[in-house]
C-alpha cells in the first residue's frame, strides 16, 4: 500500500501536461484504476483487517486525489503560460490587404468635372441616350444631307429614333427649360457608328458645357475650359486653339491638347502629331438660339463638347480607348 501512494505520487509530480493526469487519474482511480480494485478486494478479508486496510487505502485516494487536483493546476498555468510565450502577437506587423472596389477611372474623372462646374455655379443635368432628329441635327443647324447624318456615323433605332452622337443635344433641351440667363453642364454617353481603334470607340462619353446670357466672349469661354483642364490634370496644361467647322457654333474652334501619353513625340494615341484633339467649342449660332426659343437679338451663348473620353486617357496616360468600356477588370484594378 505505500508503494500505491508513493507510486502514484513520483507520476504526479513527473506529469507536465493535463493529458498525462488524466491517464494518471484514470490507472488509480478508474473503473479499474489500482485503488478501485484494492478497495473492491477488501469484501474477502474479514472485519478487523478489511476496516483497517479500508481507512489507510481511503486516505491514500484522498491523498492522490488532492495531489492530482493540485498537480493540474500548476500543469495549467504552465500551459497558458507557454502559449502566451509562443502566441504572442506582433502589433508591428503589417495587416493583411483589405479587397476594396472602387469606381472606374471614368467615373471618378466625372466627378471631378461634375463638382468643378458645381462650384462655378453650372447646372449639372442629365438628358437622354435616345434622340430624335431634331434634337440631335435639325436644332444644331445640321441639316438633312450633311455627312455627319450620314448613316455611317448614326445608330438609328427601328422607330426612327437614334443614339444620340454627342452631347450637343442638350444644348437645346437646357435653352427650353432654364430660366436665363444660365450655364451648366451635361455629362454623358454618346455613340458612333464607326471603326475602332486605339483612339476611337462607337460608345464614349462627352460632357457639354452651355453659357447663355445676354452677353458672352471667347475669352470667357476659353477661361472655362482651362479651369476645366487645370482641374482635371492638377496642374496648367499646355494647348492650342484652331478654328473648326460645327455648324451649330459660329465662329466654330478646336483644342487641341499636348499629348501626354507620348509628351508630343508622336503615339498612336496622337495619330503621331504630338497633339490631342479635345473639343469643339464657340459662339452658339443664332439659328441654334432660335431652335431653344430664344431671340438671338437679346442672349448670345457659348457652348464647348469634350471628349469625357479622352481626359481620362490623357489623365493617366492610357494609349488605347478602348480599355475604357471594355470591363476587364486588369484594366480597371490599376486605378
Ligand atoms: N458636338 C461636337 C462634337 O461632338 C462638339 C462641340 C460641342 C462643338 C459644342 C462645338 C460646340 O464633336
Amino acid at each position: 500500500m505505500d508503494d500505491l501512494w508513493s507510486e502514484a505520487r513520483a507520476r504526479i509530480e513527473a506529469a507536465t501536461t493535463t493529458a498525462d493526469l488524466r491517464d494518471i487519474e484514470v490507472a488509480w482511480l478508474g473503473k479499474k484504476g489500482r485503488i478501485t480494485l484494492a478497495l473492491r478486494g477488501l469484501g474477502a478479508l474479514d472485519p478487523g483487517e478489511r476496516r483497517e486496510r479500508g481507512q489507510v487505502l481511503n486516505r491514500i485516494k484522498r491523498d492522490i486525489e488532492d495531489a492530482l487536483a493540485r498537480r493540474r493546476d500548476e500543469v495549467a498555468r504552465a500551459e497558458i503560460e507557454a502559449r502566451v510565450r509562443e502566441e504572442r502577437v506582433d502589433p508591428t506587423l503589417p495587416g493583411l490587404p483589405v479587397a476594396c472596389g472602387h469606381l472606374h477611372p471614368l467615373t471618378q474623372v466625372l466627378e471631378d468635372v461634375e463638382d468643378l462646374f458645381d462650384r462655378m455655379g453650372y447646372h449639372v443635368m442629365d438628358f437622354y441616350e435616345v434622340e430624335d432628329e431634331f434634337h440631335n441635327f435639325e436644332a444644331l443647324n445640321i441639316p438633312a444631307d450633311h455627312p455627319a447624318r450620314d448613316l455611317q456615323d448614326t445608330f438609328y433605332l427601328e422607330d426612327g429614333h437614334l443614339l444620340r452622337t454627342h452631347t450637343s443635344p442638350g444644348q437645346i433641351r437646357a435653352m427650353r427649360t432654364l430660366p436665363k440667363p444660365f450655364r451648366a453642364v451635361f455629362p454623358g454617353r454618346v455613340y458612333r457608328f464607326e471603326a475602332t481603334d486605339a483612339s476611337h470607340e462607337h460608345t464614349f462619353h462627352q460632357v457639354e458645357g452651355l453659357m447663355i446670357d445676354r452677353s458672352v466672349s471667347v475669352a470667357n469661354l476659353l477661361s472655362a475650359m482651362m479651369t476645366m483642364l487645370a482641374g482635371v490634370f492638377g496642374r496648367r496644361v499646355e494647348v492650342r486653339l484652331r478654328p473648326g467647322y460645327f455648324p451649330f457654333v459660329e465662329p466654330g474652334f478646336e483644342l487641341d491638347v499636348r499629348c501626354r501619353v507620348c509628351g508630343g513625340r508622336g503615339c498612336p494615341m496622337c495619330k503621331q502629331s504630338g497633339w490631342v484633339e479635345f473639343l469643339g467649342c464657340g459662339l452658339v449660332h443664332p439659328n441654334v438660339l432660335r431652335a431653344g426659343g430664344l431671340d438671338p437679338s437679346e442672349w448670345e451663348g457659348w457652348a464647348f463638347g469634350v471628349g469625357l473620353s479622352r481626359l481620362v486617357l490623357l489623365r493617366y496616360g492610357i494609349d488605347d480607348i478602348r480599355w475604357l468600356m471594355s470591363g476587364d477588370v486588369r484594366f480597371t484594378r490599376g486605378f
